[in-house]
């Protein structure tokens, strides 16, 4: 009982922080919690859940990816155990809820999120030419491509849904025209280590919110995007 109650205070504690953001209704107490045991209390993600980092990423996407694991769309592939526990969360959701958990997701507030994958981001950085056409120079991503950002978001997963897509776990099942797309440009990328590599300059980038000129010129890679 104590448990449940300061478990309680806490979310209630965390809607009110984020409640104060961009004028976003927060969620009912209960909807972010049961998030919160995969995805951490400040939707960072963790990486050895499989659990990717979900703040900052736009609610349309967002939305989209929740109704695709519920609707199946996602996440039901053979073999596909990660997408698989989505399935089952999703499930629980009507629209009105996901809607509501996307605008609350997309106004949390920017996270660090630690680098796993031993990519060369350098080494990827012609390779991300191609990617930046929907993802954007910046890795910010595109609203109406409906392409995510992937700048600072957790690489370990972004490097297994690519992997996902291209042997066609991810992107496959009817109605999923968006992952259709995705999976057409798989091809040009062969190898784990240019998957690594790409995937590791991708999430180096500035991203929308702090991108700004310094920013460019102190990337590590010397530029934002190889177009600039
Ligand atoms: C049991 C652990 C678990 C719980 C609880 C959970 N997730 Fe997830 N979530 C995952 C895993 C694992 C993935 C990666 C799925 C994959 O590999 O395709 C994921 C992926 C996602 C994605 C896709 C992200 C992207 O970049 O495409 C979204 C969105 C998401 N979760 C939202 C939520 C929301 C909102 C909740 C709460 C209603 C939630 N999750 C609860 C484990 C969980
Ligand atoms: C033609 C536009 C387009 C191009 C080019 C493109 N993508 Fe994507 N990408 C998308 C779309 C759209 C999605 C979302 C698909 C969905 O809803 O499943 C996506 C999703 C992804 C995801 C999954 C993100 C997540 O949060 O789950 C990764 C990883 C990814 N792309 C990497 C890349 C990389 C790396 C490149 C370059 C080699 C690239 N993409 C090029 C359109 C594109």
């Amino acid at each position: 009982m104590r448990v449940l109650a300061a478990g309680f205070i806490f979310a209630l504690g965390l809607a009110t922080s984020f409640s104060a953001h961009a004028g976003v209704p927060p969620p009912r107490p209960t909807e972010f919690d049961i998030c919160q045991g995969c995805h951490g209390v400040f939707a960072q993600g963790n990486a050895e859940l499989g659990a990717p980092r979900i703040a900052g990423l736009d609610a349309q996407y967002l939305g989209r990816q929740l109704a695709d694991f519920r609707d199946r769309r996602r996440g039901s592939g053979a073999g596909d155990a990660f997408g698989a526990q989505m399935v089952t969360i999703a499930s629980m959701l009507d629209d009105t809820t996901i809607g509501r958990l996307a605008a609350y997701v997309s106004a949390m507030p920017e996270v660090q999120v630690p680098t796993t994958l031993s990519g060369d981001g350098k080494a990827g950085r012609a390779a991300y030419t191609t990617c930046a056409a929907c993802h954007g120079v910046n890795g910010e991503g595109s609203v109406s491509l409906g392409a995510p950002r992937l700048a600072g978001m957790t690489d370990s997963y972004l490097a297994r849904q690519f992997v996902a897509y291209a042997s066609g776990m991810r992107g496959s099942s009817a109605g999923d025209d968006r992952g259709a797309a995705m999976r057409g440009i798989t091809a040009g990328i062969k190898g784990d280590k240019a998957v690594r590599d790409v995937i590791s300059y991708a999430v180096s980038l500035p991203g929308p919110a702090t991108f700004s000129a310094t920013a460019c010129a102190d990337h590590p890679a010397g530029a934002c995007g190889s177009s600039r």
